[in-house]
């Protein structure tokens, strides 16, 4: 088991005490006991997580398991009413993000996707991205509108910079294109782009294959795996088990805005737990052992999968 998997633990809704190895300087992000409720509804109930940087850590779980809720905390975009995240900006030290602004977490080096795609549409790719890359740009508005020179250099510089971009995700091709006129995963992959464009050394990525073909997974695969190469820890929501096997370093589990399994991804896919919050199954033994939680689009109890029924890892 990872270090991580000291967090592991096989009883079912069981909140995890907060115990791991890591030294503070391995962490990119540390979460601790965030709850986030509305009204009556519990989204988050204590999570606590850990990510190392470099490391691909994958948050998954059934619809409604609180996974982007969890983001939203991390980014800013809900503030929880309770717990802390803290953030190490490379090269800086520790930093709150809890109480913080959107944009200045994405300053900070936070960046995300969205579940449901948020690009601007009547823009062109190549717009999208410089969008991304603005962030980082120092000159204000009236350098750009006088056309100071360090403004125009900086400009030329953000448009090299997002057309590397596009071809780090493979866009090149449609660099003048309106986002809107983009096939579906290729919407999903600028979008990426436009989050890399703003520097991150953290990234957030909500469901980056929802709604793509299986060829357009496998480069997403491939790409996630370039992107942590670069030194980009990346934090991703997935319900595709396949693409979450193929590049994660470790899983976190929500169930019902609790953090029910964190470990190694063979072992998070075989654990009890994890498989009774998708499947209604509480005995693996059942499935002869080598049953795993596969899990997709609309999977979670009562969203397609039969109680008493577990799907085989190797059934897709
Ligand atoms: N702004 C909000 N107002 C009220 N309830 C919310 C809000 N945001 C999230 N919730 C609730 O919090 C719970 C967790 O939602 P969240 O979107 O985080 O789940 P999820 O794990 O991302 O699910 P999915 O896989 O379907 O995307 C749900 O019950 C949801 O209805
Ligand atoms: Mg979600």
């Amino acid at each position: 088991m990872s270090r991580a998997g000291a967090h592991r633990s096989a009883v079912p809704g069981a909140r995890r005490p907060h115990v791991d190895e890591t030294a503070p300087g391995d962490l990119v992000v540390e979460a601790r006991d965030l709850a986030l409720r509305f009204g009556g509804v519990t989204s988050l109930d204590g999570v606590s997580l850990r990510q190392r940087r470099g490391e691909i850590l994958a948050v998954i779980g059934p619809n409604g398991a609180g996974k982007t809720s969890l983001f939203n905390c991390l980014t800013g975009a809900y503030r929880p009413q309770e717990g802390s995240v803290t953030f190490w900006p490379r090269p800086d030290g520790p930093t709150e993000l809890v109480g913080r602004r959107p944009h200045a977490i994405t300053r900070l080096g936070v960046a995300r996707t969205f579940q449901n795609i948020r690009l601007f549409p009547a823009l062109s790719a190549l717009e999208n991205v410089q969008i991304g890359t603005e962030v980082r740009q120092r000159y204000g508005p009236v350098g750009a509108i006088l056309g100071l020179p360090h403004a125009r250099r900086a400009e030329r510089d953000g448009v090299r910079h997002a057309l590397s971009l596009l071809d780090l995700v493979g866009l090149s091709h449609r660099t003048h294109e309106l986002a809107a006129s983009l096939p579906y995963g290729e919407q999903r992959r600028l979008e990426i782009a436009r989050a890399l464009g703003t520097g991150p050394s953290l990234l957030l990525l909500d469901e980056p294959a929802a709604g793509t073909n299986p060829a357009e997974k496998r480069d997403l695969a491939a790409l996630i795996t370039t992107i942590a190469g670069t030194g980009v820890s990346v934090l991703l929501i997935e319900h595709d088990m396949r693409l979450v096997m193929s590049v994660a370093t470790s899983v976190v589990v929500l169930n019902f805005g609790r953090v029910i399994a964190h470990g190694a991804p063979g072992e998070v896919q075989r654990d009890p737990a994890v498989i009774e919050a998708y499947l209604g199954v509480a005995d693996a033994e059942a499935t002869g052992g080598d049953a795993g939680v596969t899990t997709g689009p609309g999977a979670g109890p009562g969203a397609g999968a039969r109680p008493g029924s577990v799907v085989r890892k190797d059934a897709r």
